[in-house]
């Protein structure tokens, strides 16, 4: 199956001149669904995972789901003032000003095998955050995954780790 053909194309959103990908046709597609899922649980499966950990929002669409197929364990990174107790946040730099993302402080044991979730890789800048945030509370970070990689963007040279994407998009 064709991933690229569910994935709807919507110009100019959230601002003019980008080119959003829409997962939403992916998602209410039941095969669709399956078969993503089915092709991110064979590239994860071999770093033997302890643990899935999705960003928040659409990292939780795929990252929930794959752990629960994988029989691992799943873990929220989160925006600002989600989590209740203790956390641990770092803040990242976006085109215009930045953001942070947070985890509960004893959400990872240490030395666990962590696979960071999202559903697109695009500059980069929260999977990096995602994946340093991980590091900072213990986890080995052993890969990422996601569905949508924009490689014109070349985000995975910040990634320093190997990252799985199942589908890529060379240009806008
Ligand atoms: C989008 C997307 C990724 C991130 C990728 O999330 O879901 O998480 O941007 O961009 P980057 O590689 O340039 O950092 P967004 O923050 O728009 O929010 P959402 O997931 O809550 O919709
Ligand atoms: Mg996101």
């Amino acid at each position: 199956m064709d991933l690229k053909q569910h994935i709807r194309s919507i110009p100019d959103f959230p601002k003019p001149g980008v080119m959003f990908r829409d997962i939403s046709t992916l998602l209410r597609d039941a095969d669709a669904w399956q078969v993503a899922l089915g092709r991110l649980a064979r590239a994860v499966a071999p770093g033997r995972p302890d643990l899935l950990a999705g960003v928040e929002s659409r990292g939780f669409l795929l990252a929930a789901p794959l752990a629960s197929k994988l029989g691992c364990g799943f873990v929220m990174l989160r925006k600002p003032g989600k989590l209740p107790g203790r956390t641990v946040s770092l803040t990242y730099e976006l085109e215009y000003g930045s953001d942070s993302l947070h985890i509960q402080e004893d959400a990872i044991e240490p030395g666990q095998r962590v696979v960071v979730v999202d559903d697109l890789l695009a500059t980069g800048g929260t999977l990096a955050a995602a994946i340093k945030l991980l590091q900072k509370v213990g986890a080995d970070v052993v890969a990422s995954a996601v569905l949508i990689e924009l490689g014109f963007l070349n985000g995975r040279s910040k990634l320093g780790i190997p990252v799985t994407a199942l589908v890529r998009y060379d240009e806008e």
